[in-house]
Formats: C-alpha cells, structure tokens, sequence
C-alpha cells in the first residue's frame, strides 16, 4: 500500500512559500526554496514551538518566525540570530519526511518509500477543494463515477474535512470550467450527505 499522502498542487506550493497541512494526524509544513527544491517537515519550530508554516525562506533555508532560527534542507539550525557566534547543538533539529511531485500533485510520506507516487505525468492542475464531509464518504461519492479526464487525490485532513486535488488529463484540459462545476457539484451532495 502506496504511503504517498497528497497535500497540494504543485503551482500552490511557488518558490520561497510555505504551506501548512496534516499528513496521518501530523502537522506538516511543506516549502519550497528560491531554487525550487521541496521539502516536508514537521510544522514545529525546535526552540519553542512556533509553527514553520508561518516562517520564511530565503534562498535553500526556512526561518522561524519567532526568533528568526534558520534551517538548512537537511532541518538543522544554521543560525540562531540572538547567538550568531553560539554553538548550535545537535537538538536544534528539525524533523524531516519525504516529499515528491507527480503529475501536477505534491506527494508527502511519513515513511520512506521508493516507489514514489503514482501518477499521469503529463497532468494539468485544476485546483483543490475542502469538503466538510469523513473521508469515507468522499470517497464513495467518487467511487460513484468521475467525467473521463478528470482525476483527483485525496487527502484526509480531519475526522469531517477532506481535500481533493483535481487534475485533468492533457487532451481534457479544455474542460477545465465543466470539471469545476463538477467538483463543485460533488461537494454540495457530498455535504448535504455527510
Ligand atoms: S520558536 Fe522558532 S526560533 Fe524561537
């Protein structure tokens, strides 16, 4: 069983950004450095606990944005602003995870896995979407029939909040504007029901 969590269109996730989001009941911040890399870390600052989702990136690090502790893409502290000339001890750490990008979508697991996300490489992305509904039944409306093209993941965000990410197949992206009425559609029912 694939371990590949989706968390966001890759186009939602630009350059020197951050996004916060829940992978398995974790909190998670992915980011992207100025030079395009992506990362997924544990949304927790080491020093106090502030949230890196709300930090800052400046070229391949993510700063904090309590204290200003910046951190290399490996999660270690490189610089502590109050102590420039400190020893930064080994627990000035962040916790890492695995992040990949497959067809339009960013993937995150908690677990190494080579296989990689799955996915149609030649994808277009059409956006993601919050349903206030279990993820089960999500999952059944879906189960009950997609317009050909149009594919989504789904990530599982909260016992009643789940999000899509919806992707066209290229020879359908003409049909962006009828898949979003689509997903839009689904997401009523799929509430109502809920
Ligand atoms: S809480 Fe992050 S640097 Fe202090």
């Amino acid at each position: 069983m694939s371990m590949w969590v989706p968390v966001a269109l890759s186009r939602d996730v630009p350059a020197g950004t951050t996004l916060g989001t829940i992978v398995q009941d974790r909190e998670i911040v992915v980011w992207r450095e100025e030079g395009g890399a992506l990362h997924a870390w544990e949304d927790r600052c080491p020093h106090r606990g502030m949230r890196l989702s709300r930090g800052f990136v400046r070229g391949d690090r993510l700063g904090c944005l309590y204290h200003g502790w910046r951190f290399d893409a490996g999660g270690a502290c490189r610089l502590m602003p109050a102590h420039p000339d400190g020893r930064i001890g080994a627990s000035a750490r962040v916790g890492t995870f695995f992040c990949a990008e497959a067809g339009a979508v960013i993937f995150v697991s908690l677990e190494k896995d080579d296989c990689g996300p799955q996915a149609d490489a030649t994808a277009w992305p059409l956006r993601s979407m919050t349903l206030l509904a279990p993820v089960a039944t999500v999952r059944s409306a879906i189960a009950a029939g997609l317009p050909d093209g149009l594919v989504v993941a789904v990530q599982q965000v909260g016992a009643c909040e789940t999000v899509l990410h919806a992707t066209l197949a290229a020879e359908h992206a003409g049909l962006a504007a009828e898949m979003d009425f689509f997903l839009r559609d689904l997401r009523a029912r799929t509430e109502a029901g809920a």
